[in-house]
């Protein structure tokens, strides 16, 4: 029988991660998909912790990474490298995930291929041309030339059927993301790194924070890290955890305004297990993530969003997750209630799944299996 050819392509961090078991389980069928994994490397060391974390070896690597990268730098130096890839295999279907710029490029360049693409992670939208930037418009970009569409939820499958998408392009799957974190978080779970391990997560309330979107650069970042130090001056018994993102734009302000203070801990971006496992201790979460915004709620944490819009709303909604934006006083202010009244905190902070239950990948492999007319069994739909 001849084999499906399936191409998954990505590059940063949490393209990885979410791709990850969507890949393992294309592998289980090996009788009849030939899968090949390639990667922008549009993040190096962000992407191969997860590579290595899933045991996941590449067979085209682009390696195009720059310090300091633009918009254009990732833009033209991933479509270059895709035409070479294409030159040698010629899959029957792309797989990317997600908003990043490796996402739109992937698409375009199978599109430019006349290849089909499969969007995981479809659908999700603020509406907002510019925030997030440029996810927003990469999301909407890749959807345009999309022939399966995996959307993790009934809101996100709702978006494109508003923008005029075909009900039968459209799959509901739950998100990937919750699979790979059931494979991670385990409650005697032993950090390697001694810092990690000696914090008191009985007696201390440890904030986690994670900064990096493009838009927070510069004066936004200012204010939350700002906030941070009146919160730690107002509360005692309150310690921070902040793994920062490698992009030096980040750095740079993370440590012109938080270096050197007692009780927050700048650390390196941690591996995806370690890193599960810390917002599993975690007793607050600060971030302006996506990803961080749908684990956490699977772990009851509170996750205090430090953005003006969502495109994953559902945990908004759940109430635990909540949007507060960038300026001082708002950023403080929501932290301080839930550092205070136990009775919100208790509120944000009871576990709910809206974007998954950890079968995601199976849905996903199963609907190609069953387009592509390799097995009768119709794909399962994710209750979101
Ligand atoms: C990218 C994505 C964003 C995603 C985020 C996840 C785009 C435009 N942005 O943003 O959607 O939410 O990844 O983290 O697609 N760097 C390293 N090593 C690494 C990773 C990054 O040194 O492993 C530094 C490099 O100097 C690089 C810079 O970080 O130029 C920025 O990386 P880039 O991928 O352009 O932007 P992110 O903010 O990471
Ligand atoms: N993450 C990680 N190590 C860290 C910080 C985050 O493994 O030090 C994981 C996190 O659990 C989530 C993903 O990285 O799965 C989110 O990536 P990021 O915030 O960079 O991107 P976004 O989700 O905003 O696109």
């Amino acid at each position: 029988m001849q084999k499906i050819k399936v191409m998954t392509i990505f590059g940063t961090r949490p393209e990885a991660i979410k791709m990850s078991p969507v890949i393992l389980e294309l592998f289980k069928h090996s009788e009849v998909i030939e899968t090949f994994v390639t990667v922008t490397a549009q993040h190096r060391e962000m992407l191969d912790q997860v590579l290595r974390l899933f045991k996941i070896q590449p067979d085209f690597d682009l390696n195009i990474m720059t310090q300091g990268q633009t918009l254009f730098d990732i833009t033209s130096r991933a479509l270059g490298g895709l035409h070479g890839v294409f030159e040698r295999v010629n899959p029957n279907i792309v797989f990317v995930h997600g908003d990043t710029t490796t996402t739109f490029v992937g698409a375009l360049a199978a599109f430019y291929n006349q290849i089909a693409v499969a969007h995981v992670e479809a659908g999700l939208r603020t509406g907002n041309k510019y925030s997030p930037f440029p996810e927003e418009m990469n999301r909407k970009l890749t959807g345009a030339l999309t022939d399966l569409h995996f959307a993790p939820t009934d809101t996100a499958k709702n978006n494109l059927l508003n923008e005029g998408v075909a009900q039968n392009k459209i799959f509901v799957t739950g998100n990937t993301v919750i699979d790979a974190l059931y494979q991670t978080v385990s409650a005697d779970y032993k950090f390697s790194d001694e810092l990690l391990n000696k914090i008191d997560y009985e007696h201390k309330r440890i904030i986690l924070v994670t900064t990096h979107r493009r838009e927070n650069l510069g004066e936004p970042l200012r204010q939350v890290y700002r906030a941070l130090k009146k919160l730690l001056e107002d509360f005692a018994d309150v310690e921070i955890i902040f793994p920062v993102h490698k992009n030096p734009r980040v750095r740079e302000i993370v440590n012109s305004e938080l270096g050197n203070i007692e009780r927050v801990h700048l650390i390196e971006p941690l591996d995806y297990e370690p890193f599960a496992n810390l917002m599993s201790r975690a007793h607050l979460i600060l971030t302006d993530s996506g990803g961080i915004q749908e684990e956490a709620p699977a772990l009851g944490k509170p996750v205090l969003v430090l953005r003006d819009t969502t495109e994953r709303p559902e945990a908004v909604i759940a109430e635990t997750v909540k949007l507060v934006g960038t300026e001082l006083e708002k950023v403080y202010g929501a932290a301080k209630v839930l550092l205070t009244d136990s009775a919100e905190y208790k509120k944000m902070a009871t576990a709910k799944n809206p974007y998954g239950d950890g079968r995601a990948a199976k849905r996903i492999v199963q609907t190609l299996l069953w387009k592509y007319n390799l097995s009768a069994e119709k794909p399962e739909s994710f209750n979101s």
